[in-house]
């Protein structure tokens, strides 16, 4: 599933009126959610690198969410960013654990809209602005999303503005962004891709219980497998059996190739393409006789997509399941 990570960079939330509601909003949305509030997590500044990457491994869409200052992040999450997009994670020759994740700004800005552009007091258009940041996320080969922003959000007592006006500028805000979570989430292809390495993670472990298989698997089934051709819940559950009578737990599968082509008008029906090459130690009384092997097989999958309760991703349900060899190094 996609997790969805959100950094807060408000340097003081308690004194905050917009953030701290989209900041709510995201929270009861979705238990895929998880939220780092940098002001409560670093009041000094001093920020735990290892477990602000380890959360960032672990996500798939990243939203970093502020109020605009200076024309910019808030010092807290520049400070945040300049330590954690370090090199070999984020950039460098080993620097791609942020590759292929998504990057989305929201934040809220005081100026009126009017006020960024060439006439107003603001001059520059706030999308200009965002460049650095913009090519920070490109460098880090991170898909930068629209971001999502909202003017107005100051609230000066008796001076600028009401506090329902910025509360009702910052749900309309919150909107926006879950909506934009929603769409990505469900996108055929990141949902699969994420299903697919979901499911390989697993298979990797070769757990005892083959429950995680079998909520994803049709009960009508069709596997056609090197070892031969199984059919519904007993069959995969027959299979398994041999797989795990073959391979020990902490095998390795890594996606070489995947390519994903809708099937219906709908869109709920996939043939998934990929290339997998298995590394595993395998047991010493199976076919292989205890030698590791390295096989590189393609794989062909059908499957369906589910519709699920706002901020839950689509379920998947795989209906055939092809795997034919390509070589035995
Ligand atoms: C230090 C500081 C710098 C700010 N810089 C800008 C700015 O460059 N442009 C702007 O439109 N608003 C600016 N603001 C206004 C904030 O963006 C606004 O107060 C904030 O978005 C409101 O969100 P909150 O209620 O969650 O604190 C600034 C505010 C502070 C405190």
């Amino acid at each position: 599933m996609g997790k969805v990570l959100v950094i807060s960079g408000h340097p003081d939330l308690a004194s905050s009126n917009a953030n701290r509601v989209i900041l709510k909003r995201l929270e009861d949305w979705s238990d895929q959610v998880e939220i780092r509030n940098l002001d409560a997590l670093y009041p000094h500044f001093e920020i735990d690198i290892e477990a602000e990457q380890a959360a960032m491994l672990q996500a798939e869409i990243i939203v970093l969410q502020f109020p605009f200052h200076w024309y910019s992040v808030p010092a807290l999450l520049k400070q945040w960013l300049d330590k954690t997009f370090s090199y070999n994670f984020a950039y460098g020759a080993q620097g791609d654990k942020l590759k292929g994740k998504h990057l989305v700004l929201s934040f809220t800005v005081g100026g009126p809209e009017t006020s960024y552009t060439p006439l107003g007091y603001n001059h520059f258009p706030i999308l200009e602005l965002l460049k650095p940041l913009e090519q920070t996320a490109y460098l880090a080969g991170m898909n930068f999303l629209p971001p999502i922003f909202t003017h107005r959000m100051v609230y000066i007592p008796d001076v600028y503005n009401t506090l329902e006006a910025v509360e009702a500028g910052a749900n309309e805000h919150a909107q926006r962004l879950v909506d934009q979570l929603d769409t990505l989430f469900n996108d055929p292809q990141l949902r699969i891709e994420s299903f697919v390495r979901e499911w390989f993670a697993q298979f990797d472990q070769l757990p005892d219980s083959s429950a995680y298989f079998l909520q994803h698997l049709s009960p009508q089934l069709e596997l056609n497998m090197p070892e031969g051709s199984f059919h519904g819940h007993d069959g995969f559950q027959q299979w398994y059996t041999l797989a795990r009578a073959q391979f020990k737990p902490g095998c390795q599968h890594q996606v070489e190739q995947l390519e994903i082509k809708a099937e219906d008008d709908a869109a709920t029906r996939y043939r998934v393409e990929l290339r997998v090459r298995l590394q595993a130690e395998t047991h010493a009384d199976s076919v292989f006789k205890g030698q590791p092997i390295n096989l590189l097989v393609n794989e062909y999958w059908q499957l369906s997509m589910e519709a699920q309760a706002e901020g839950q991703a689509n379920h998947i349900t795989i209906h055939r399941y092809d795997v034919v060899p390509v070589t035995v190094d």
